[in-house]
């Protein structure tokens, strides 16, 4: 499996954890920036951590902010992209069995690093369901 993530300065230090988690698991990941924690804005880098994603050349993407929120709502404004966030492991399998998410977006401030990794683990395990769902995700593409 092949990953993008990127975060904003507020996730940065938790998008360093999750890399070396994920590299520990023999996940590919291609990270996005930043490469520091200096303020910058979320959706500068909620663009750069879906291009991979759009242009397939990874799975799946990870975003990382304070809360998750402002890079969902900023990743969901991209062509392709179908973002949400997730704050624990019932999300993260829903938003792959019935939406088919393609992009996870997680918080830093409110969520352990630990909850993070289970929430990711759920994410990636969860194939989407298709059936009655197909259609729904037909319109919400259809909604771009
Ligand atoms: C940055 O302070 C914060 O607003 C950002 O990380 C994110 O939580 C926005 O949704």
């Amino acid at each position: 499996m092949k990953v993008s993530i990127a975060s904003d300065h507020a996730g940065f230090e938790m998008k360093q954890k999750l890399i070396a988690y994920l590299e520990g698991k023999s996940i590919e990941v291609v990270d996005c920036g930043p490469d520091s924690d200096d303020r910058c804005d979320y959706p500068d880098y909620a663009a750069k951590g879906c291009a991979p994603v759009v242009s397939g050349e990874v799975d799946y993407g990870i975003l990382v902010c304070g809360t998750g929120i402002g890079m969902a709502i900023a990743a969901c404004k991209i062509d392709g992209i179908r973002a949400a966030n997730c704050n624990n492991t019932t999300w993260a399998s829903l938003c792959r069995e019935h939406n088919n998410a393609n992009v996870i977006t997680l918080s830093a401030r409110y969520v352990t690093e630990e909850e993070n990794q289970a929430i990711l683990n759920t994410f990636f395990a969860t194939e989407f369901g298709g059936g009655r769902h197909t259609g729904r995700v037909e319109k919400i593409m259809a909604l771009q």
